[in-house]
């Protein structure tokens, strides 16, 4: 179900089975390049790379670059033949520092659009200058509720009977701006934390690459999985 007008980027909103189709008769356009950020296990980047190969995203993955040295996923970057860069933020005496460093190799390798995907990483306004409105994060809660560290367990602990997850475009505020697509996840009674984020991720994954359809404008009926 889409409410509201498809022209703009901040009014689509979801469910957890999302619409088959979320734009008819687009024109084709180039692939979108993108740059992947991510921090841990990588199963959004995962899900993108997946899609692109078989052919649900008119996109390309430039390159991940990750900040953990112990991220999972670079060797999801191996896997897929995608170049990858940890920059790890250790060695950055600021955040700007570290953003920097992403900038200068975004644009090295032709980026256009940024997706923090599980990037666990406060961004500051050097990222969002260089790529904006342009940048894209996903947040395992319904945004605006929730937003920071522990967003499952918040939504336990405040007894909500659903939540979800959000992917929008970033501000600087952390986990705001506008809204491209979330999904609701109900709360089960047993939940633990982590059962519930793993019933969230399971939306978080069609949701990012819905919402990368919709950036990227590509008329198919596959475009959410
Ligand atoms: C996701 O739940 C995402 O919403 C949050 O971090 C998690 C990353 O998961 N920001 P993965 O690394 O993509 O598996």
């Amino acid at each position: 179900m889409i409410a509201a007008n498809t022209n703009s980027i901040d009014c689509l909103i979801v469910p957890a089975i999302p619409p088959a189709r979320v734009k008819k008769n687009a024109s084709l356009s180039e692939p979108l390049k993108l740059g992947i950020l991510a921090s841990g296990s990588g199963s959004n980047f995962e899900v993108i790379a997946q899609a692109i190969q078989n052919q649900q995203l008119n996109a390309q993955v430039q390159v991940l670059i990750y900040n953990n040295p112990e991220a999972k996923a670079a060797a999801r970057a191996e896997k897929y033949g995608i170049p990858s860069i940890l920059l790890n933020h250790r060695d950055c005496k600021s955040r700007e520092e570290l953003d920097a460093k992403i900038v200068k190799n975004f644009q090295e390798h032709d980026v256009e659009w940024v997706i923090m995907a599980g990037w666990m990483r406060i961004v500051t306004q050097v990222l969002l200058d260089a790529f904006p409105d342009k940048v894209v994060n996903i947040h395992p809660s319904l945004l605006p509720s929730f937003p920071g560290i522990r967003s499952v367990e918040q939504a336990l602990k405040a007894g909500v009977k659903i939540t979800g997850c959000t992917v929008h475009i970033a501000r600087l505020e952390v986990d705001s701006g506008p809204i491209l697509m979330q999904a609701a996840v109900p709360l089960l009674p047993d939940d633990t934390a982590e059962t519930l984020h793993a019933r969230i991720q399971v939306q978080e994954h069609k949701i990012m690459v819905g919402a990368i359809a919709l950036i990227a404008d590509r008329p198919t009926d596959k475009n959410v999985p």
